[in-house]
């Protein structure tokens, strides 16, 4: 009798042991509660779809095509302990179709932007990293990809695109225009604020704006000379 149980047991234990495992050579065969030591790793910027399981359950196939990192619910805001930055990153009211709403109707900057002068120069230094190969570094639309005949040149900030408002800017560098595409996943709100408010000098020679800090002038004074820095300290 005790042998019997001896071999049934031995049987039984064999039998699990053996069809617990799979043909697939990639696979572990059966497992024991997986989850405590296989997680679900989902790598950022990977479709979703990729996750797939054993299981067959349907999450892969409904997620096919869908990237890992999601985009955040439209009219969500960054965090921002500051309350001036919070308000900054607040939903731009003007959708694609509104510039020239956005640009009548929205004339000064925000006041949370109070300090002009500041704001202009980090303005101007985002304008060269994000403008000027097309715009030029005096607006005159002849920048570097212009120059070389790839774009065809955009209008001169101080033509016929002079009496854009800081709104409309803010339109145009958020959707683009025409053959411009759109910064906003470039620029944040409020660098295209700031980088507005340079463009305004561009287009005015100042600031000068219902008397909101009109000797804040125009500065197309050359970025500091990245290469010499190099050479010197190379040395
Ligand atoms: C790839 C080249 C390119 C880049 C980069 C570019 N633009 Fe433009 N931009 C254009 C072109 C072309 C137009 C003319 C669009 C039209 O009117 O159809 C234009 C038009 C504009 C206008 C005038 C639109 C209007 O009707 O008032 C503004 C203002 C402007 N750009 C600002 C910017 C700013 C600020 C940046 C940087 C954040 C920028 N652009 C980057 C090519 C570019």
């Amino acid at each position: 009798m005790k042998l019997t149980l001896k071999y049934i047991a031995v049987i039984l234990i064999g039998g699990i042991t053996l069809s617990s495992c799979s043909k697939h050579p990639d696979s572990p065969g059966y497992e024991y509660m997986p989850d405590m030591y296989r997680s679900q790793a989902i790598e950022a910027y990977v479709d979703y779809g990729m996750v797939t399981d054993e299981e067959k359950d349907t999450t892969a196939e409904r997620l096919k095509n869908t990237q890992s990192a999601r985009i955040p619910a439209e009219g969500s805001i960054p965090y921002y302990k500051k309350k001036n930055k919070a308000a900054l990153m607040m939903p731009f009211i003007y959708g694609k179709a509104d510039l020239d709403s956005a640009s009548a109707n929205w004339k000064l900057p925000s006041p949370f932007l109070a300090d002009i002068e500041g704001n202009v120069k980090e303005g101007k230094r985002l304008f060269e990293i994000m403008c000027m190969h097309c715009h030029g570094k005096t607006g005159q639309g002849d920048g570097g990809v212009v120059v070389v005949g790839d774009y065809n040149p955009p209008s001169p900030y101080d033509g016929a695109y002079k009496e854009r408002s800081l709104g409309g800017i803010f339109h145009v560098i958020t959707f683009g225009k025409g053959a411009m595409g759109a910064h906003a996943s470039q620029l944040n709100k409020e660098e295209r604020w700031k980088v507005a408010m340079y463009v305004r000098t561009l287009q005015h020679g100042d600031f000068n704006l219902n008397g909101l800090t009109g000797n804040v002038k125009a500065d197309t004074t050359g970025a500091p000379v990245v290469a010499a820095a190099v050479l010197g300290n190379a040395g």
